[in-house]
């Protein structure tokens, strides 16, 4: 079978998938000219402009050497989708909030548009490629509206799920040494030479033993499979945390004990204040709404546990600072180090920081929060979104009560000058060398400290005279007589 040639790539949508994935394949590949489009003005001119719109260790560096060559950012959607082969799909899949599927089925919206606007414009047969997380069998659905809607009989499409397995942080180092690219496809002649065009395209970089190809509904599954096995990892050492402290035992020395037996292995067993990010609650919920429809309520309850465990976590901190602090933290300011939902990135999106934070400002403490990363106006707006509308680029937002109650600040210096408590949301580097002495001295005694992430030494920060608290270790002799 000849491999079609592919010379000309579209994407729609110029997010932390489509933007990372699309500057990598377009330096690997410099004979094919990538471009990625996006209805969201501000974006497409961010990717063009000196600052992207995205933090990402080493994306500067391939978006520089590949733009303006063969890497392209455009909002002339009509014109790029329509002259392309292949079309990936990188839109947003929120979470439904109102109908049918609430708080668990993908609403595809977003997607049944950028499927619409592909028929729409294309007079030549095209490769589509789901890229967004979707649920299983979407493809099928996709496929209908594509057919349905193009005008030319003659206009073929194949469609393709091509799963995302980078991890904010770490997304160039993943895309350019991925352990393997997953490419579903149909069992029929031209289902299977579309397989063949897009590893022909991932070849440019990637040993074909690497690329694994499975049917389309496998691949579709095996994403949200991938990413709740992680999660569970997460929410079962997570949930031996709590045991810890009940108990006296040391969540790392637990972890570290299992991660040396090969079969369970070292990697996702850091107890957190719970997981954080686009993928893993939506994916699970997803899963979970998968499993009721087809009737299998057991599957969906057990899967659920996961996300169920994950918000106990963050209920669980949130209760710890308060007992903490003599069962009130009203007025009291609380300095928050870290908002991402995770180190080395300035997405927010799920992250345990905007639970933490609705939980004391609740209980009517002030949070004065400090990132390195993320923008006081990111802050504002996702302490004034609601559950599940994050992901939606067209919610309208308003000033909510919670806000009065949140301050963003520009060093960590400032966020707990004053304050009674610092929590720790997120792993940053940096905040295991912040001269803690100092810091210290400036605060309302006595003076806490909650790391919900396991960074800081925990001996030096008690010689110092701070009450501390590590997550899933045993109890500062203070608190242990609080409780
Ligand atoms: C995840 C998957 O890893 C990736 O393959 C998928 O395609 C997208 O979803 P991402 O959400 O970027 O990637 O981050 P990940 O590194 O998986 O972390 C998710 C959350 O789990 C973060 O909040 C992180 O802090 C938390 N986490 C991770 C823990 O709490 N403990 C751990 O041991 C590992
Ligand atoms: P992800 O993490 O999956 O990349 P993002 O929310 O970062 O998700 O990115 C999705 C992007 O898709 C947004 O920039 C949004 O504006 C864009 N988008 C949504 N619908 C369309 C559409 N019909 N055409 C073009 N872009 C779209």
């Amino acid at each position: 079978m000849a491999t079609p040639p592919v010379k000309k790539i579209a994407c729609i949508g110029a997010g932390y998938v489509g933007g990372p994935t699309m500057a990598v394949i377009a330096l690997n590949s410099p004979d094919i000219e990538v471009v990625v489009v996006d209805i969201n003005e501000e974006r497409i001119k961010a990717w063009n402009s000196e600052t992207l719109p995205i933090y990402e260790p080493g994306l500067d560096e391939v978006v520089k050497a590949a733009r303006g060559r063969n890497l392209f950012f455009s909002t002339d959607t009509k014109k790029h989708v329509g002259e392309a082969d292949i079309v990936f799909v990188s839109v947003n899949t929120p979470t439904k909030t109102t109908g049918i599927g609430a708080g668990k089925a993908a609403d595809l919206t977003y997607w049944e548009g950028a499927a619409r606007l592909i028929a729409s414009v294309s007079t030549s047969s095209k490769i589509v490629v789901e890229k967004s997380t979707v649920p299983v069998k979407t493809a099928e659905a996709i496929g209908k509206v594509l057919k349905r809607n193009c005008s030319d009989p003659s206009v073929n499409f194949e469609i393709l799920s091509n799963p995302e397995f980078l991890a904010e942080g770490t997304a160039i180092e993943d895309l350019q040494k991925p352990d393997r690219v997953l490419i579903g496809g149909v069992d029929t002649p031209s289902g299977q030479a579309a397989v063949a065009a897009l590893k022909w395209v991932y070849n440019h970089w990637i040993p074909v033993e690497r690329i694994l190809t499975a049917n389309l509904w496998s691949a579709e599954l095996a994403k949200l499979t991938a990413n709740a096995f992680l999660a569970q990892r997460i929410s079962s050492i997570n949930s031996i945390s709590a045991l810890c402290e009940a108990s006296g035992a040391n969540v790392q020395q637990v972890a570290h004990a299992i991660g040396t037996d090969t079969r369970i292995g070292n990697k996702f067993l850091s107890a957190s204040v719970g997981f954080g990010g686009s993928c893993f609650q939506k994916d699970i919920l997803n899963l979970c709404y998968v499993c009721e429809t087809l009737g299998l309520r057991e599957v969906a309850d057990y899967w659920h546990a996961v996300v169920t465990m994950n918000d106990y976590q963050k209920q669980r901190f949130v209760e710890r600072v308060i007992g903490s602090m003599f069962n009130t933290v009203s007025n009291k300011k609380i300095a928050i180090f870290g908002f991402a939902f995770k180190k080395d990135t300035g997405d927010t999106r799920e992250t345990p920081a905007i639970d933490v934070c609705k939980g004391l400002v609740r209980d009517n403490a002030k949070v004065a929060v400090y990132d390195p990363k993320v923008t006081s106006e990111q802050i504002f707006r996702d302490m004034s979104t609601p559950k599940f509308e994050w992901d939606r680029p067209d919610y309208s937002r308003s000033h909510t009560r919670l806000l009065d109650n949140v301050q963003v600040c520009a060093t960590p210096e400032s966020a707990a000058e004053g304050a009674h408590a610092i929590c720790v949301l997120t792993e940053w580097d940096c905040f295991k060398h912040y001269d803690y002495a100092a810091i210290y001295e400036k605060m309302t005694k006595p003076a806490f400290i909650f790391d919900g992430r396991n960074v800081l030494d925990h001996d030096k920060l008690r010689e110092i005279g701070f009450i501390t608290y590590a997550l899933g270790k045993p109890l500062d002799p203070f608190l242990q007589k609080v409780y």
